[in-house]
Order: structure tokens, then C-alpha cells, then sequence
């Protein structure tokens, strides 16, 4: 049954609302933490709807929420119809939805269909039943070479082989004395995320119930991790030596033995009409976006065609440079190869899984990923910049992400202590990468206080926050009109009042000046964004309606950008 919504300010007329939407994405291990025991959690998240409603998101979306043992922030999904016993439980989430909605902030979820958790009664069956059991089948489980080592040379993400023997098994062989090898399990992430086998029709039906399940309790959608991911070649050939392309963000342009896969394409289809089957609802369209890390923009669109999915992460604009001609590059790519699919694009700069963009735009080019304390890093630029991205990406046509913290300007945290590092990169790679953990700490709330306002007085947040979150906490910036905050707020606000922004047609156009990009939404409306180190000169116009740093006269300050009124 559809959940009630009795104060609803969602428009159930808007049924086009995730072509513009703007969502912010919470992490909810490290947003607010509502019981004290130092990690986020849905009470947390409760009480913070009237921050969000006042910064003016349409959308949240929620990491994982569902019981996890953690190895991978809750992307290790042991049920996926329950709620974490850390996060609250079913009717908190029930309460949730039902409040977010009445803010006028729609909800979507994560869903990760790629692997489940070792601790899923589908792997415990999987691995208690033995050697050669059907239970075995939903998920990968393949013989040995002969000479005993795992089936292909496919690597797990976080470092490692991608495959692993039981342990019983090994030891089950081991006392049967027959010599024989283990079978291994193919697991694309942490040896806890074994990878579902989508051959299997009961793998399909299941995921299918728990998309219905959400869809029932009132969720507008769902992201989907790792979406280019869930169909493997059953020939499991090996990938070249030396291929770089099994990382996440490769170049799938060839054919892969598990990214982008054709065979994905059948079960979005299915998903669709579930979907599209809750469309007389009283709230609209529910929808998906997809977590595909495919260059190829054809190849991306394929995800958005009209019978698929509604949006995908648009991670080519995450990923590019600082530098003007190589976003517009970007875009250009992008709003061309959508429209023929007559999907809208989507804007990202962070999330849980990328250094932190304030950081990253402090670095020289090229050197924007490396890991920390091994380059330069200017954060005050980091952050003139992040602002500049904040306005060209809301002036661009299409749904846009913010990352919890990033209206803060937040930076990576790169000096961590070792013994608190949570990623499983870090274990995996021998202490050789630190992994994500830095752009996952909780968010600062109060300027001073025990946590930062993050828990409540006397708790001690997971991970460590430094002195420096205390500057630039909620608290702090709400008192300060020239801050990040307001300027995120600001924009999100005129945003909503206009309507050229969003959803709709952009005209590059033309600016002598160097590494400048400038653009309009429509004749009254223009965004300028300045990439250079040097100050540029600002078309004419009737008033500056919003800039990321202050403009005196008509000069736009090195990387900075501002939206005109013309
Ligand atoms: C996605 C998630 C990431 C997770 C991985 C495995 O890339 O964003 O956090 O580790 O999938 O589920």
C-alpha cells in the first residue's frame, strides 16, 4: 500500500520534477547522529529536514540504509528490505519518508544489485550447504585453474584478487584428502561483496520485490550502484595483461568481460515498467539514476533510453580538469548524445567515493587524484574555485548533485590516523592507499561543542573530525552572509525562482577572453564562468544576480563566475 501523505508539498503535477531536480546526497553514516553512539542515523537525518528544506533541494538521496555488517559503509547489503539497526528501523524510515515529503523533499534510495553481503541469508545458505549446492547459483561460484588458482585474473576494486575460496571448503577438501581445489567466488569489490549471478531468475525476482517493497512505503527512487556492473561474460574471459580497464572509471569503449555488458540493458527495461506501473500515484514519477562509470557518451546513453533508466551519473564532467575548453568539451559531449535519447543530463563535482572537489581543484592539473600528502594542494583556491563550479553547475540545463558537506566547501581530510581508517581500499591495497574515508567525515554543525553538533554532547563521532570543521560549520556559516553556505543557498533559491534554469535549451556564447566560458538560459538570463588565473571583463548586462566571489565594476575575478541578468 502507498504510504499516506497527508501534508504533502510534493506537486504530484510535476511530474517532470527529476529533469531538474537538484538532490542532495547524504552518506548516512556521516550526516547527523541522532542516538550518540557516534554514527549518522535516521533520527539524525530527521532532524535536519529544515536545514535541508531551507537550503532548497528538491530530492535526497540516502546511502545505503539497510542491515550491513559494514565492510563497505553499508554497500554489503545483508537484507534488503530492513533498515540497519545503527540507522533505526523500519517505522523511523516509514516516518521519514512521509516527513520529508510533507517538507517538500522527495526520496531516493541506494540500490545495490551488483553483490549482496557475505552475511545475506542467500551466501550463508550458499556457503553452509557445501560444495556443488544449488544454492550456489545466485551467485559466482566457479572451479579452480588446475593448477588450484582462481578462475580469471579479474581484480577486485579495492586491491587483490577478485575471487576467493571458502574457507570450509578448503578445509572440507583438505580432510577428504582427495587433492582437489575449492571452488572460488568472483567478487568485483571486497571478498564480503560476493557478486550475484543475474542468470538466475530468482536473483531478478527478488530485486524486483524490493524495488516494489520501497515504491510501496512512498520512495521516489533509486539510485543504482555500480549499474554497468551486474552482467558478467558467462565465457569469464581473462583481460589482458597489463589492462588498466577493469578499473571503475576505465574506458569500456571495447568489449568487457563484466563493465557494460549489453545483457544490463534487459533488466533496466524490466525495472522501467515497475517503475512506470506507480505512475497514477498522487506524487509523480519514480525514477532511477544510474552509477555507470562508462566513458563512451553513446555508450552511456544506452543506460537513459526511454524504455530504461530515467538519468545517469554524468562523471565525465566529475572528472574533467579546470580548465574552460575541456569542460565545454564535456558538456558539449553530453547534452548532444542525451538529447537523442531525450534524456536530461546530470551535474556531479563529489560524492562518497571521489576526493572531495575543493581539494581537487586545488591541485595542478593531472594531479587532482593523487593520493595524500604526495602533491601540493592550494585549499584556498580549491575553494575560490569550488564556488565558481557551484553556480556554472546550477546554470547548466539538467538534475544536479551535491555532496553533504560540499555547501560547506568542505575539503578532502588527508591526514586521517591510520587506525581509524574504515575503507576496505585500505586493508586490500596493504596500507598502500588510504581510500575514501576522507571526503566521509561527519559533518560539522556547531562551530564548537563535542562532535561538532555532529551527535549529541559526550559522543565521539567514527570517524575523527579536525579543529579546522569547526570554522566552517552550519553554525558558523549561517552568521556569515559572504559564506559558502549562503552563496549555495542563494543560488538554489533563484535557481527555483527562474524558470530558464533547469530543464531547457543553452546557447554558448562568444567570449574573447581567456579560458572564459559563457553561456545563456535564455535572453535575460547569462552565466559566466572565468577558468583563468587572471581577472576577465563581464559581457554587459542589467545586474549581477549572483557571483562566487565580489565583482567590482565589470571585472569577474580570477576563477570565479557569476549569473547575469541581461
Ligand atoms: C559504488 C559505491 C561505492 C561502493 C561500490 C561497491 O561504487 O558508490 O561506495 O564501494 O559501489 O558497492
Amino acid at each position: 500500500m502507498t504510504a499516506q501523505l497527508p501534508d504533502s508539498r510534493i506537486a504530484a503535477t510535476n511530474e517532470n520534477w527529476w529533469r531538474d531536480a537538484v538532490i542532495y546526497q547524504i552518506y548516512i553514516r556521516s550526516f547527523a547522529d541522532g542516538d550518540g553512539d557516534g554514527i549518522g542515523d535516521l533520527a539524525g537525518i530527521r532532524s535536519k529536514l529544515p536545514y535541508l528544506l531551507d537550503l532548497g533541494v528538491d530530492a535526497v538521496w540516502i546511502t545505503p540504509w539497510y542491515p550491513s555488517p559494514m565492510a563497505d559503509g553499508g554497500y554489503d547489503v545483508a537484507d534488503y528490505r530492513d533498515i540497519e539497526k545503527l540507522f533505526g528501523d523500519l517505522d523511523q524510515a516509514d516516518a521519514f519518508i512521509a516527513e520529508a515529503h510533507a517538507h517538500g523533499i522527495r526520496v531516493i534510495l541506494d540500490v545495490v544489485p551488483n553483490h549482496t553481503s557475505d552475511a545475506h541469508a542467500w551466501f550463508v545458505a550458499a556457503r553452509d550447504k557445501g560444495i556443488g549446492a544449488p544454492e550456489r547459483d545466485l551467485y559466482w561460484f566457479r572451479p579452480a585453474k588446475a593448477d588450484g588458482s582462481p578462475p580469471t585474473n579479474w581484480p577486485s576494486m579495492f586491491g587483490g584478487p577478485g575471487w576467493k575460496q571458502l574457507p570450509e571448503d578448503v578445509a572440507a577438501l583438505a580432510e577428504a584428502g582427495e587433492g582437489q581445489h575449492a571452488d572460488y567466488y568472483l567478487h568485483l569489490f571486497a571478498p564480503e561483496q560476493p557478486d550475484l549471478n543475474w542468470a538466475n531468475e530468482d536473483v531478478h525476482d527478488d530485486l524486483e520485490a524490493t524495488l516494489r517493497f520501497w515504491f510501496d512505503k512512498g520512495v521516489d527512487g533509486f539510485r543504482i550502484d555500480v549499474a554497468h556492473g551486474m552482467v558478467k561474460d558467462p565465457a569469464l574471459p581473462d583481460l589482458p595483461v597489463g589492462d588498466e580497464s577493469h578499473l571503475l572509471n576505465a574506458d569500456t569503449s571495447h568489449d568487457h568481460p563484466f563493465w557494460d555488458q549489453p545483457g544490463v540493458h534487459d533488466i533496466y527495461r524490466r525495472w522501467r515498467k515497475i517503475a512506470d506501473s506507480y505512475e497514477d500515484s498522487q506524487q509523480g514519477k519514480r525514477i532511477f539514476v544510474a552509477e555507470a562509470w562508462v566513458r563512451e557518451p553513446e555508450r552511456l546513453a544506452h543506460y537513459v533510453r526511454p524504455d530504461e533508466l530515467h538519468t545517469t551519473f554524468n562523471f565525465a564532467f566529475l572528472s574533467c580538469a579546470w580548465n574552460a575548453d575541456a569542460f565545454r568539451d564535456v558538456i558539449d559531449e553530453q547534452v548532444e548524445t542525451l538529447e537523442v535519447v531525450g534524456a536530461p543530463v546530470t551535474w556531479v563535482v563529489s560524492n562518497h567515493d571521489v576526493i572531495r572537489h575543493r581539494t581537487r581543484y586545488g591541485r595542478a592539473i593531472g594531479e587532482e587524484r593523487k593520493g595524500a600528502g604526495t602533491v601540493a594542494t592550494d585549499l584556498e583556491l580549491g575553494l575560490t574555485r569550488a564556488r565558481a563550479m557551484v553556480l556554472f553547475m546550477l546554470a547548466l540545463p539538467g538534475s544536479a548533485y551535491i555532496y553533504q558537506g560540499e555547501e560547506l566547501g568542505l575539503p578532502e581530510v588527508e591526514d586521517l590516523p591510520e587506525d581509524v581508517l574504515a575503507d576496505p581500499t585500505w586493508l586490500r591495497t596493504n596500507h598502500e592507499h588510504r581510500g575514501r574515508d576522507g571526503c566521509r567525515v561527519p559533518i560539522p554543525w556547531t562551530t564548537g561543542g563535542t562532535a561538532l553538533g555532529f551527535g549529541p554532547a559526550d559522543s565521539t563521532p567514527w570517524l575523527p573530525q579536525p579543529a579546522s570543521f569547526g570554522e566552517l560549520s552550519v553554525e558558523a556559516q549561517s552568521k556569515d552572509p559572504g559564506s559558502t553556505l549562503r552563496l549555495y543557498k542563494d543560488a538554489l533559491a533563484i535557481r527555483r525562482q527562474r524558470p530558464e534554469l533547469g530543464d531547457g535549451p543553452m546557447d554558448w556564447l562568444v567570449n574573447d577572453e581567456n579560458d572564459v566560458l559563457e553561456f545563456s538560459r535564455s535572453d535575460e538570463f547569462v552565466c559566466v564562468v572565468n577558468f583563468g588565473s587572471t581577472t576577465a571583463t563581464l559581457p554587459p548586462h542589467r545586474t549581477v544576480l549572483l557571483a562566487s566571489a565580489e565583482i567590482t565594476g565589470d571585472v569577474l575575478p580570477a576563477n570565479s563566475s557569476a549569473w547575469l541578468e541581461i
